[in-house]
């Protein structure tokens, strides 16, 4: 039997095809465009992603030797998809990283108050959440809010049109504002307040848990067999968790993708006093918190392709050989800044150029700067009594071997690289295993099949240069804060 998981992401569909003991049987990758309309907006086109996945699943079935028995899914999550009453798309998704609920998020958190909002969701509200999206959409677009009938989340979108079951799961739907994520159901206070009611959202069910089957129109036409079932699956950090086994007590599980997480999980709900880490449910059935920075591996992208005007990424890193001693900071928030600083106006910034500086310097300060950020949200976790010492990577990120070596130094962390990189997909096939009954459950199966292939460890003298520089890195950006308002 083969299992598939469907990775969902910002820059790319990632489809993998794995057998029921975790072996890898075929991966396949197709683009999809996404567009920034205005500054800090960004938006895909659902179609473009059921395209995609339609000949994603086309390609896997045509070289699949034995029967499929699941699918499942791990998605870009927050987005924003809305449908009429005849299922039409009413408007492009607004995805996880777009900034322009700016008014709604001071509303949430200022009107209805970050107390209440906690109390209620167990999380405070954040522009690329997507309760401020539907304000926005409420506030900007009436005539489109008046014809919503379905609110989805991305990959909810792709298995609705795959099994015609409307249906998301706890992790995803944590990352609405529309959960009381500890009580795992949907919040009727806020349902209200976004003016909303209930029917228009999914049925909720564990990441594990079968929730239909896949259309027999679409078996057909994809050549697929037609009893395939469909598994709720996760949003793609909890699914790229699964995937890097991140389960049970304290594991953590960093992600440089175009976005860069620390995944902390846990048996226990908790929630940060300062609501400066997410608080949501785990796709094993337990929680996590999160820290999410908007520009990860994409500052890298940015700085390549925009600046650089170059693909050959592992060239530009090749002459890098001052680590702990470059005077280049780079502010990374190219899209602005969710964890923890919660401003859509932050900008990138490089600091600390000099005419000796090269190109070198600020190609490392790039990596630096994302490093300094994603500590930044694992001193929240630290700060609550969390011990990290080691942790999972994964991520297009985690290729680079100069990166993984400064999240060691400037995280103070061992770091442990899996044998497969593709985190959310493979974690959805694990979900989709585990659905379909190959499994007792989620935790044994991921500690079962995902092994090691690498370990870096922190260098005591980088160790102490990083402490250093990352001491001035966070200075840096409360500097900044008004300047950012003033001149975005
Ligand atoms: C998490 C988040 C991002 C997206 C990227 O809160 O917004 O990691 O899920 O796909």
């Amino acid at each position: 039997m083969y299992y598939i998981g469907v990775d969902l992401g910002t820059s790319a569909l990632k489809l993998v095809m794995m057998k029921g003991n975790g072996e890898l049987v075929k991966t396949v990758s197709k683009e999809y465009p996404l567009y920034f309309p205005r500054s800090g907006w960004s938006e895909q086109n659902p179609t473009d992603w059921f395209l995609a996945v339609k000949e994603g699943l086309k390609e896997l079935a045509a070289s699949a030797d034995e029967k499929i028995a699941g699918i499942s899914f791990g998605g870009q999550m927050h987005g924003l998809v809305i449908l009429d009453k005849d299922d039409n798309v009413l408007r492009p998704a607004i995805l996880w990283n777009d900034g322009r609920s700016t008014e709604e998020t001071d509303y949430l958190n200022n009107v209805i108050g970050k107390e209440k909002l906690s109390e209620l969701t167990a999380n405070i509200a954040f522009a690329g959440f997507t309760a401020p999206k539907i304000l926005w959409v409420k506030n900007n677009e009436p005539e489109i809010f008046a014809k919503i009938s379905k609110i989805m989340l991305p990959k909810d979108y792709i298995s609705y049109m795959l099994s015609g079951s409307f249906s998301t799961d706890y992790s995803d739907a944590s990352g609405m504002l529309l959960l009381d994520v500890k009580n795992k159901k949907w919040s009727k206070e806020m349902i209200d307040i976004c003016s909303i009611s209930e029917d228009m959202l999914p049925k909720l069910y564990e990441s594990y848990e079968v929730v239909g089957a896949i259309k027999p129109e679409l078996a057909k036409e994809l050549g697929l067999n037609d009893d395939i079932k469909i598994v709720a699956g996760a949003g793609d950090n909890a699914a790229a968790a699964i995937g890097t086994a991140t389960v049970g007590e304290g594991a953590c599980n960093i992600s440089l993708g175009t976005s860069g997480t620390v995944f902390i999980s846990s048996k226990n709900f908790g929630v940060d006093s300062f609501n400066a880490l997410h608080s949501f449910a785990h796709a094993d059935g337990n929680y996590h918190l999160m820290g999410c920075m908007l520009s990860a591996a994409s500052c890298n992208k940015w700085w390549m392709e925009e600046i650089l005007k170059t693909k050959d990424f592992a060239k530009e890193q090749s002459d890098i050989d001052n680590l702990g001693e470059n005077n280049v900071f780079f502010l990374p928030y190219l899209m602005g800044e969710r964890s923890p600083h919660n401003d859509p106006d932050a900008a990138g910034t490089f600091i600390g150029m000099r005419m000796d500086t090269k190109r070198e310097d600020m190609t490392l300060a790039i990596f630096e700067g994302v490093t300094f950020a994603l500590r930044d949200s694992l001193e929240v976790a630290r700060s609550l009594g969390i011990k990290i010492d080691r942790t999972m990577i994964c991520g297009g990120g985690a290729k680079s071997p100069l990166w993984k070596r400064l999240v060691a130094n400037i995280l103070n962390v061992e770091v442990e690289v899996p044998v497969s990189e593709e985190g959310p997909g493979f974690g959805a096939a694990i979900l989709a295993a585990v659905g379909c009954g190959e499994y007792e459950s989620v935790e044994k199966a991921a500690k079962s099949i995902i092994k090691i292939k690498e370990k870096i460890k922190p260098e005591a003298d980088l160790v102490v240069k990083y402490e250093e520089k990352y001491q001035k890195f966070k200075r840096i950006y409360p500097a900044l804060k008004d300047v950012f308002k003033e001149i975005r």
